[in-house]
């Protein structure tokens, strides 16, 4: 055969409120709206928080940081990963919390950008364990996703460059 038609599928977890969450995700979900209060964005005036679970229970938080020079800042999913990984470079990272909100404090849905996705990637890869990804959803629904690799397939990683 020449060529086959092939397909990925992706499965996620539908979660119909914040309150059907275990009670540390809840927490996380909580430190994640706090933590996009703490963004510094005055050029979107678009903040977004992130809660990280880590192995052992321990939380730790990023919010977007805003530069005059645009493509300086960074969202708050590399600042929060990027923090954990260097403060606790041993723990795994179980699950990672994303909220936004607009200027006027309305939460928002998103989910993370492909560059938060590739950064994301090499920790779930080289810790060999999925990382979790709730997201918010509309009308205070979530979404959950089992792993980095299901919102990027294919996606570049260590392997190839050696
Ligand atoms: N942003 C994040 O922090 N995370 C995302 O997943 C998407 C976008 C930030 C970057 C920028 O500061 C603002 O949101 C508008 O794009």
């Amino acid at each position: 055969m020449a060529s086959e038609e092939k397909s990925i599928h992706i499965s996620y977890k539908e979660i119909s409120n914040i309150s059907k969450l275990p009670e540390m995700d809840k927490r996380a979900m909580d430190m994640a709206i706090s933590a996009a209060d703490r963004a510094y964005a005055p050029y979107s005036n678009f903040k977004v928080g992130t809660a990280i679970i880590l192995e052992g229970g321990l939380i730790v938080t990023g919010s977007n940081q805003e530069n005059a020079a645009y493509p300086s800042g960074l969202c708050a999913e590399r600042v929060a990963v990027f923090s954990a990984a260097s403060e606790y470079p041993n723990r795994l990272i179980e699950k990672v919390m994303i909220v936004a909100k607009r200027k006027n404090g309305e939460i928002v849905p998103i989910s993370p950008c492909g560059s938060c996705r590739q950064v994301l990637l090499e920790y779930e890869d080289k810790q060999s364990m999925p990382i979790i990804v709730t997201i918010t959803d509309k009308n205070g629904s979530l979404i959950e996703f089992s792993s980095i690799n299901s919102l990027l397939p294919f996606g570049f990683n260590r392997e190839q460059i050696k």
